[in-house]
């Protein structure tokens, strides 16, 4: 095998020939495609002089080549690897290919597949390749025009972007459907569709009075759990046109579901496809979450017709353009719909579990990447997670009127442009004259920064200051960073809970109460007059910055925080603070066997939060949630898992012991025997219910949690319930597991939930069962939510279990990545990345990851994306 080659940002270079209209002729048969594509093309203005025209084309066999009507000879073109070379072609003419392909064997899932009895398209990134020969890149834009054909019986709904311009019958009990797309868009952008579908229709009227058609495809067996997904895409609507004055700009807006996919949907134009998970629900079948996943996701797919598909990327390595951008427009979405503090504090735990250990890990890369051998594999926790936290400090910086002012100029400037990160940067600057060149770092500079604060009060002067110095650590290619800009959010609290006014020295007006200090250098301090008494800051608030805060919080003071911070987030995150310090302080105990004791003071905080009665119940259970293994595990230098695991359970343990009437009277509380709604009150009141069942499941006897899953009217309450019985080594557990596969073998989506609670038990012999339960008739290793539901939710949310110390739980991880290198290269390279924290590891398991990592990258015919992740791990 010939080593894939990397592609780097330094040569990027615009296109020499530009594709204005595709005409595509896509006729399936059961056992074969044809594509037919014709393209017209014009040679840039800056095209060098004999610049040959490049295409993409991978698995595809050429039938046809014509260049203005002539039948081209192989001498006039050359077909090497995944490239089509066309030498001293014309300023501009017509290119007609026509290809055979095969959906119905394509189990990658890219390009056009077929899976569930539906033909539909993946291209983002480089999918479109896998169709026709075309320049796959997104600097490329053009007009599309799509005919499909297929047998009427079987496949009676036929669609591609943009608006039907004409369909009819064909011989043979064939039919056609041509789709027209007004606007240009790149080749990722492409969809079609051929399939027997529900169609749920709705409709929504523009604030400027156009109506839109909303046309839902799904199973018709799913035809009755559309309507949240139906609603949220109207609110995602009205926000957008609210919010940004943004409005939709096709008649037509389709959204198809299906159970086969990659990702989590895609926002092709006028045409998204999704993952089942973000569009079906009810209550009996649904959990909260999910309904909160459906409205996030709709929304971003929704948001991207502009931010991604109005204005789109140059190149991929600015995918976080469109991803960190439109990232940060769900998540206001989400907080304007719901709970803002309760969304934010969920979205900073995805970022620590997912995005700081990617950061800290042989992966690390800046929000905008410099090289890739896989693009798929830069689909991530940084690039949209940490990109949308880069959005949201240029946000904190500007402020809402000034950010806004900044999109309203992006917009002005490059619709329907193909740009960078830097347009995007440059546009913020220029509407708000904030200058943000040491800002731009934060696109160039991998690695989460670390925080330290030291504090220091003068009594006699009266003066507090505050001392924050900055580490960027090094990452796989970059050493020696430059400090960063940091957005510092903060408030000081005196003893009595009372917030104290901020002014910096030098100021003669009494400052704010709360304001943002912009940091910037290695170390920098700023110091507070007219401090009476000595404060306690809060710092960072609301999460103001990606990066780790290291200040020496007493744990008298991480309680005072939590009772008393006028800001919820940081309440939440005094008490995470306060969990991980006691948790991790125990863990040396554990190693030398000495006897545990949780502190008094801290089992008070915890009744106290726990019973206090004007606090948001959403809260109350996100702040009493201790942190994750994993997430207990990043903040190691060396992760101790048994030491983790046994210290957490301890800590579990005795807040259930000591607290049982608490956790019981707050549980009574909150049971509700009405009919289930989904507003946030209702939801925070399950939330708390559930955090309850799980303490109450370590004192109590299985048979009340047993109750509490049978007499359960709506998914949230029976998974919940289900989840804590999971971890109990007791005849219920079984009987539940039974129970639940019994009521809901035909719903695909509900069976997801029931692998992954048996694969995240704690219970002994979860490996086993987790194997057995690959066998499942009704487990699919092509279909990759299943994958994720049960090996991916075992290997990476499950660690106790997965660090086993036979290695075992490291051979079922790399003896899936090699069956799925086959079938799936792209769920393959996302799986293979659950070793890529090998290293922080002891000795011994070290040596075990490191010799599965090996056995994978010695497979045959390792795919490019596959050897990406392996070959960076063993570096
Ligand atoms: N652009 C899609 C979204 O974020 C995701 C596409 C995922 N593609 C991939 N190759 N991983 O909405
Ligand atoms: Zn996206």
């Amino acid at each position: 095998m010939t080593e894939p080659v990397e592609k780097h940002l330094k040569d990027y270079k615009r296109p020499d020939f530009n594709v204005e209209t595709v005409e595509l002729h896509v006729d399936i048969c059961e056992t074969e495609t044809h594509v037919t594509a014709t393209l017209g093309v014009a040679k840039s203005p800056e095209a060098a002089e004999g610049a040959p025209f490049l295409l993409d084309g991978k698995e595809l066999e050429l039938l046809e080549i014509e260049v203005d009507g002539r039948t081209l000879s192989e001498v006039d073109y050359t077909l090497e690897g995944e490239v089509l070379t066309l030498p001293g072609m014309p300023e501009a003419f017509s290119l007609k290919t026509k290809v055979k392909i095969h959906p119905e064997t394509n189990t990658s899932l890219e390009g056009l597949y077929f899976a569930d009895g539906t033909f539909l398209t993946q291209c983002e990134a480089e999918g479109f390749r896998r169709i026709t020969f075309f320049p796959d890149r997104p600097d490329v834009m053009s007009s599309y025009r799509c005919t499909v054909v297929a047998d009427k019986a079987k496949y009676p709904v036929l669609l591609a972007n943009g608006n039907l311009v004409e369909e009819g019958a064909l011989a043979d009990g064939r039919h056609f459907a041509t789709w027209e797309d007004p606007h240009k868009k790149p080749s990722y952008l492409f969809a079609m569709v051929a399939g027997d579908l529900a169609c749920r229709k709705d409709s929504f009227t523009t604030a400027s009075g156009r109506e839109v058609a909303l046309r839902f495809y799904v199973d018709h067996q799913d035809a009755d759990k559309c309507e949240h997904a139906i609603e949220s895409l109207k609110k995602s609507m009205a926000w957008d046109e609210e919010t940004f004055g943004l409005e939709y700009d096709l008649d037509i807006y389709m959204v198809v579901a299906t159970h086969s996919f990659n990702a989590g949907a895609m926002e092709n134009k006028g045409l998204n496809v999704f993952n089942s998970k973000y569009v079906l629900a009810k209550p009996e079948t649904a959990t909260d979450t999910d309904f909160q996943n459906i409205e996030g996701v709709i929304g971003h797919e929704y948001f991207h017709n502009w931010t991604g598909n109005r204005v789109t990327l140059c190149n991929w390595f600015q995918l976080s353009l469109k991803e960190g951008l439109t990232v940060f427009r769900d998540q206001e979405f989400s907080s304007d719909m719901g709970s803002r503090a309760v969304k934010r504090i969920s979205d900073v735990r995805v970022l620590r579990a997912a995005q700081f250990p990617e950061d800290a890990g042989p992966m690390a890369h800046p929000i905008r990447p410099e090289s890739y051998i896989e693009m798929n594999n830069f689909y991530t926790a940084t690039v949209y997670n940490k990109g949308a936290e880069v959005i949201r400090m240029i946000h904190t910086f500007l402020g809402p009127d000034a950010f806004r002012k900044g999109m309203d100029l992006y917009f002005e400037r490059h619709d329907g442009g193909a740009v960078a990160c830097e347009e995007f940067v440059k546009a913020m600057e220029d509407a708000s004259g904030v200058d943000l060149t040491r800002f731009r770092l934060w696109y160039s500079q991998a690695g989460t920064p670390k925080v330290t604060v030291d504090r220091a009060y003068d009594a006699e002067t009266k003066h507090y200051t505050l001392t924050f110095t900055q580490a960027v650590p090094d990452t796989p290619g970059q050493s020696n960073k430059k400090p960063m800009q940091i957005p510092v959010k903060m408030g000081l609290i005196g003893a009595d809970g009372m917030p104290i006014p901020l002014t910096l020295e030098g100021e003669s007006a009494q400052g704010p109460l709360e304001r943002v200090l912009s940091f910037s250098a290695n170390m920098e301090s700023f110091t507070f007059t007219g401090v009476e008494d000595e404060p306690i800051p809060s710092l960072f608030r609301g999460f103001s910055a990606p990066v780790t805060k290291v200040v020496d919080f007493t744990e008298e003071e991480l309680i005072f925080l939590m009772g008393n911070d006028p800001d919820p987030f940081n309440r939440w995150d005094a008490a995470q603070q306060l969990f991980a310090d006691t948790i991790l302080g125990m863990v040396a105990d554990v190693r030398d066997d000495k006897k545990l004791s949780l502190s008094e003071p801290l089992v008070a905080a915890v009744k106290k939060t726990l019973t206090h009665d004007t606090l948001d119940k959403a809260l109350i259970a996100q702040a009493l949630t201790l942190p994750s293994e994993t997430e207990l595990g990043d903040r190691m230098a060396h992760i101790d898992v048994d030491g983790i695991h046994a210290a957490r359970e301890f800590v579990a343990d005795t807040l259930a012991e000591k607290l049982k009437m608490s956790w019981r009277a707050v549980f009574e509380e909150c049971a509700d025997d009405g009919p289930y709604t989904l507003d946030s009150e209702s939801i925070a009141r399950r939330r708390l219910k559930s955090l309850c069942l799980t303490y109450l499941a370590r004192v109590e006897t299985p048979i009340t949690t047993f109750e509490a899953f049978a007499s359960a009217t709506n998914m949230t309450d029976e998974l919940a319930a289900l989840t804590v019985l999971s971890d109990l080594d007791a005849e219920e557990s079984e009987k539940a597991m039974g129970l639940f596969y019994e009521a809901w073998k035909a719903d695909t989506l509900v069976l997801d939930k029931w692998f992954m609670t048996q694969a995240t038990s704690k219970r002994p012999g979860t490996l086993e069962r987790v194997k057995a339960l690959a066998e499942h008739p009704d487990f699919d290793i092509k279909n990759p939510n299943k994958v994720r539901s049960l090996i991916g939710a075992f290997c990476q949310g499950n660690p106790w279990h997965f660090h086993r110390k036979d290695g075992k739980g490291y051979d079922l991880l790399a003896d899936t990545v090699i069956t799925l290198n086959a079938i799936n290269p792209s769920i393959a390279a996302r799986m293979a990345s659950g070793f890529n924290r090998w290293k922080r590891y002891d000795e011994e398991r070290q040596g075990l990851m490191k010799a599965r990592l090996e056995r994978i990258k010695n497979t045959e015919n390792l795919a490019s994306g596959v050897f990406e992740i392996v070959s960076k791990a063993l570096i």
